[in-house]
């Protein structure tokens, strides 16, 4: 039976849907490692995963994770905001997860923040595939976390729908700091009057 979960199942089903192997796919926030395991696994050996963060400690557990299931080869991680993607990974990605907010068990003032998100955001649109998918998971129970939600909302909603299409899935019963989810497909066949 399906059930309707958080927003991170959300992000999750996504990339199983989009994902096959040989897939390039880009984890923007590494933290411990989970979402960059998980792209792993489904981009295949054939495939290849570019992970991102500003903390050396995210980068060793991820680093870990990786290893211990045996999917360290087909992963490039880099100590690095991501804000600096572009140059790094070339364009023709599948699919980019952000999962903002601060590393579960970790420093709670090293959080994202909405000026070097804006920026990441703006190079991950840029480096999808037709088709491609990028995720954002946000957490707005906390300032930074709501300022950053708020900003995305507006930043995304101004986005061309001849370009792009943007769904956001959010709990409406779950009060206001419950995470939500936010999905940008890149159009499949862009419109010709889609840079006017
Ligand atoms: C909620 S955690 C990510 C959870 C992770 N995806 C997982 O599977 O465990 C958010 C991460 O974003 C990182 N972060 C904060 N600012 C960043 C930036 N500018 N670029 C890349 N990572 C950043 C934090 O260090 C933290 O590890």
């Amino acid at each position: 039976m399906y059930e309707l979960r958080s927003a991170r199942f959300l992000a999750q089903e996504m990339r199983e849907k989009i994902l096959v192997p040989g897939d390039t796919a880009v984890d923007a926030t590494l933290g411990n490692g989970y979402d960059a395991c998980d792209l792993a696994r489904l981009v295949g050996p054939s495939g290849h995963v570019y992970g991102f963060d500003i903390q050396e400690k995210a980068i060793h557990s991820t680093r870990e994770r990786l290893t211990s299931a045996g999917l360290q080869d087909r992963c490039t991680l880099i100590l690095s905001g991501h804000e600096h993607m572009r140059e790094y990974v070339s364009p023709g990605v599948s699919l980019i997860a952000f999962n903002l907010g601060w590393l579960p068990g970790g420093d709670k003032q090293i959080t994202t923040c909405w000026e070097t998100t804006h920026a990441a955001l703006e190079s991950a649109l840029m480096l999808l595939k037709p088709g491609g998918v990028c995720t954002v998971c946000v957490y707005p129970g906390h300032d930074e976390g709501s300022r950053e939600r708020d900003e995305l909302i507006r930043f995304l909603s101004l986005l061309r729908p001849q370009q792009y299409n943007v769904l956001e899935q959010r709990f409406l019963n779950a009060g206001t700091g419950a995470p939500e989810c936010l999905v940008i497909q890149k159009q499949l066949a862009l419109s010709s009057c889609a840079g006017t």
